[in-house]
């Protein structure tokens, strides 16, 4: 704590660098991204870090297929990455990459600290190995025949077709996914973290209070009592990673040193601005790391992370967040049904002004604090946007702003606002700030919206038009600043989902909002040039999207 402020170091799971950002990394950004947002708007002090996730062999053989080094291959992809989240305003702190030397270092050190806890063995194991491409073969580079259901060309660790598990070696007619050539078992010694070892903490560890969302916990606690399983963290050379000291050719595991890139990203931050970088990361601190993840990554986050940050002595995770995956019209995205849709040619083929800032709405209104699916629909973003942005807040923000430069010369009426609409903003900044905190970005949106169902009504109500015409302004501005406060106190609490609409209407009427500002009253302020805070998104503009 610090004044009574927060301290949180937020994080995205870091996107691999051999892709681009589709509409599923957005997903999770955006949600990150209103978190972070919302703690700023209060005054924490919040570091929101990412990184992409860059080592491993199939961007090594990407960048060989390309004809570029892998470090060139990275490069492009971050550079790609950081502009892409950039058009939807993730506001990261920092977007590192692993493959830094702070990244080496700290993979070095936690290594190290399990090896000092006992919990590192070696044992010889038989792999695939390519003589012509003189390497060994990751699962996802063994291509054969499904031991259950015989469909061809399945890879190494799972069919697709049937949905079988196995190990890659039993597989039918393996072949080697880079050339075609049949590989031979050869064995070679790894390295292994005993995850069992730390059953007990790991039993502790995820049963703290807000450490996982209770349908996370019993599952992540099936795994615990079922047995954990020790854990492989090398590979064979030829490998783009870091390699393990005092070995000869044998490198991290990508797995190993992606999350660490949480870590060596807040380094790199901090080093850049004379922090310490264990004011984030020390082991009972006074910050808290929240993770936000997508549900196919909870057992790294859950259980492999937690091992390594506490045998170095660095905090363990306060909050795993964990989002479900993002379907489009009901099914699974994909490339061949053209759903499979990049970040980039969302905001080129929306044509709409507000096309991000829309998703990010759109995202919000249906992200809830649990791990199940979501879907984008043409039809439901519409009609959301329409129904929120423009036919519900929107309008209460012309009709109000457009009164005030008509009949009282431009400015926020001089009169007390409405003590009972008051104390409904009051009410529901409490439960706004809750719903924030607790990632019910659902209900925030909910809540908005009946606040602003509520300014509508009682604009309707009181006709303040009538009063107008009766020469009565007094009873006008007092509809008109009531309706104004309460289109500011909305934008407040819109302010982490909408930023660039909120900051449209901060320029309206030169306040710049922070959370407590949903209080005081806008009366006397001059507006600027009355313009909507959003146009209607109709089906022509996501016409050519899929
Ligand atoms: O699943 C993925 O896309 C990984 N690149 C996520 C890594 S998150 C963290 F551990 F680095
Ligand atoms: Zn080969």
């Amino acid at each position: 704590m610090n004044n009574g402020k927060r301290r949180i170091l937020v994080t995205s799971a870091l996107p691999y660098a051999n892709g681009d950002i589709h509409l599923g990394h957005l997903l999770e950004a955006v949600q990150t991204d209103i978190y972070v947002r919302y703690h700023r708007l209060r005054g924490d002090d919040v570091l929101y870090v990412c990184a992409d996730d860059t080592h491993g062999t199939p961007i090594e053989i990407s960048a060989l297929r390309q004809g570029i080094t892998p470090e060139e291959l990275i490069d492009k992809a971050r550079k790609s990455h950081v502009s892409d989240y950039a058009v939807y305003d993730i506001s990261f702190d920092i977007y590192y990459t692993t493959n830094s030397e702070e990244n080496r270092h700290y993979a070095e050190q936690i290594y190290e600290s399990l090896r000092r806890n006992g919990l590192v063995t070696e044992k010889e194991i038989d792999q695939y190995y390519c003589e012509h491409d003189k390497r060994f073969l990751p699962d996802r580079f063994i291509v054969g025949t499904c031991p259950r259901c015989g469909a061809q060309k399945q890879y190494g660790d799972v069919c697709e077709v049937c949905g079988a598990t196995y190990e890659p070696t039993d597989i039918v007619d393996p072949a080697c996914g880079i050339c075609g050539q049949a590989p031979q078992l050869r064995s070679s010694a790894h390295i292994y973290v005993q995850l069992s070892k730390r059953q007990e903490f790991l039993r502790e560890f995820i049963n703290r209070p807000g450490v996982l969302q209770p349908d996370m916990r019993n599952f992540v606690g099936t795994w615990i009592e079922e047995g954990l399983k020790e854990w492989c963290i090398s590979r064979d050379g030829p490998y783009f990673g870091f390699k393990i000291p005092d070995t000869e050719n044998k490198f991290f595991y990508v797995w190993m040193d992606a999350p660490i890139g949480y870590l060596s990203s807040t380094a790199r931050y901090c080093a850049e601005r004379g922090l310490d970088v264990m004011d984030y990361w020390k082991k009972g601190g006074p910050s808290e790391v929240v993770h936000f993840i997508g549900k196919d990554i909870v057992y790294f986050h859950a259980l492999f992370w937690p091992v390594m940050l506490d045998s170095a002595g660095f905090a363990v995770p306060a909050s795993l967040r964990v989002h479900g995956f993002l379907n489009v019209e009901g099914e699974k995205m994909s490339k061949s049904r053209g759903t499979f849709i990049l970040a980039r040619e969302y905001a080129e083929k929306v044509s709409h002004p507000q096309a991000a800032e829309f998703l990010r709405f759109y995202y919000g209104s249906k992200l809830s604090p649990n791990s199940t699916d979501l879907d984008f629909s043409r039809d439901e973003i519409m009609t959301r946007v329409n129904t929120a942005l423009i036919n519900n807040i929107g309008n209460l923000h012309n009709r109000s702003t457009v009164f005030c430069e008509r009949y009282f010369d431009g400015r926020v009426p001089q009169a007390a606002w409405d003590a009972s609409i008051a104390a409904l903003v009051e009410a529901a900044a409490a439960d706004i700030a809750a719903h924030y905190e607790s990632g019910d970005f659902k209900l925030v949106t909910e809540r908005i919206q009946t606040l602003g169902s509520v300014g509508n009504k009682y604009f309707q109500d009181t006709k303040p038009w009538e009063s107008v015409k009766k020469g009565d302004m007094e009873a006008a501005a007092v509809v008109i600043v009531t309706c104004v406060n309460l289109i500011k106190a909305l934008m407040v609490f819109l302010k982490p989902i909408t930023p660039k609409m909120c900051a449209a209407f901060e320029k309206q009427t030169g306040a710049e909002l922070t959370w407590e500002d949903y209080k005081f009253s806008l009366s006397g302020q001059k507006i600027s040039q009355v313009d909507k805070l959003a146009l209607p998104l109709e089906a022509e503009h996501l016409q050519g999207l899929f």
